[in-house]
């Protein structure tokens, strides 16, 4: 294991500007990844704030416990899957926080580890589970790929690949895995790539890009995984406390989108999704499919004072009408 993190954490600064950590306050970064945006919520809760910072990949802690070891019992690291975040926050007695962030996906450590099958460049097993030991599927991409029926190949890339040729692409795997099982990313990316036409998306994406994509979120019910930790999320924010998630594909972003409108006790704080600057999209072109989205927790107590000051309001106005 790399002892430094290769990751580059992306929207830091428009992601402060919107949780606005305050010193004392208690944040959760629900995945710390490298590290950067749970140091910048240290650094801004300081000296006394408390930041919990969550994440499937044991290697990430690892990391971060010699990284902010100087901060003592101001930073707690937690190996766990978000999708548990209820649970884990009932066992840990976390009451509430004043800001929880999500940054999804993988980081660059996962990504360039050729050990979890994530990537069509380099060869390694399909894999593709997050994270290791209790936090991670049962289920492999190699699982999926070797047993599921045609049709359930098809439906899952198209729903979660947003891959219009799916169907072509899952009648390759099937006739390809008549031949012999599928154990290797590559052997897939091939596969993959023979079934679309040569000049796929005029070059500007890898053929396996969205397969890849669409086996991932369905090896770790990704999507559904995310709905119950935003659920979860949102019950643990203090009033006026402050969410903020980042996505990089539009099944995740639509899903923030609509949980963050069809809740009456958030005010969204981004009618529009934030998008990294210029600056950002060239220095890390990574950035560029990211979207970032905010909500602020309702005082409900505040609110209603202020009903009740309408009420009253009311009253008077139905009293001069008799
Ligand atoms: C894009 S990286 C986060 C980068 C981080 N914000 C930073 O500043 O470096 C996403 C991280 O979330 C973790 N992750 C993804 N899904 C998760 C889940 N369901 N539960 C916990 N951690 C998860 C990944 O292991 C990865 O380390």
């Amino acid at each position: 294991m790399k002892s430094e993190s290769i990751h580059i954490a992306v929207m830091t600064d428009q992601l402060m500007e919107l949780v606005a950590p305050r010193a004392g306050g208690s944040y959760l970064d629900a995945t710390l990844g490298g590290g950067t945006h749970t140091s910048e919520l240290l650094e801004r809760s300081g000296p006394d704030g408390h930041v919990v910072s969550l994440d499937v990949d044991a290697k990430a802690l690892e990391r971060a416990k010699k990284r902010f070891k100087a901060y003592g019992s101001r930073w707690q690291g937690v190996h766990a899957n978000f999708g548990d975040l209820e649970d884990v926050a009932l066992r840990h007695g976390w009451k509430g926080f004043d800001g929880i962030v999500f940054d999804l996906g993988f980081s660059s450590d996962e990504l360039e580890d050729a050990s979890k099958g994530l990537s069509f460049k380099e060869d390694g097993p399909l894999d593709m589970r997050l994270g290791s030991g209790e936090a991670a599927s049962r289920l492999t991409a190699e699982d999926i790929v070797n047993s599921w029926r045609q049709e359930e190949l098809a439906e899952i890339i198209r729903n979660y690949g947003e891959e219009r040729m799916a169907g072509r692409i899952a009648r390759a795997i099937c006739d390809a895995r008549k031949h012999g099982r599928i154990t290797r990313t590559m052997r897939l990316a091939e596969i993959v790539a023979s079934a679309l036409p040569r000049n796929y998306e005029r070059g500007r994406i890898h053929p396996a890009t969205r397969t890849f994509q669409a086996l991932r979120i369905a090896v770790n019910d990704e999507l559904e995984v995310l709905k119950s930790a935003l659920t979860a999320a949102v019950g643990l924010l203090e009033p006026e406390g402050r969410i903020a998630v980042i996505s990089f594909h539009s099944l995740e972003d639509r899903i923030v989108k609509h949980l963050f409108k069809g809740n009456d006790g958030l005010e969204i704080l981004t009618k529009k999704p934030l998008i990294p600057t210029e600056e950002e999209m060239a220095e890390n072109p990574r950035s560029r499919s990211a979207k970032l989205r905010g909500a602020l927790k309702i005082d409900k107590t505040k609110e209603n004072t202020q009903t009740k000051k309408y009420a009253k309001r009311l009253r008077h106005v139905d009293d001069t009408a008799t």
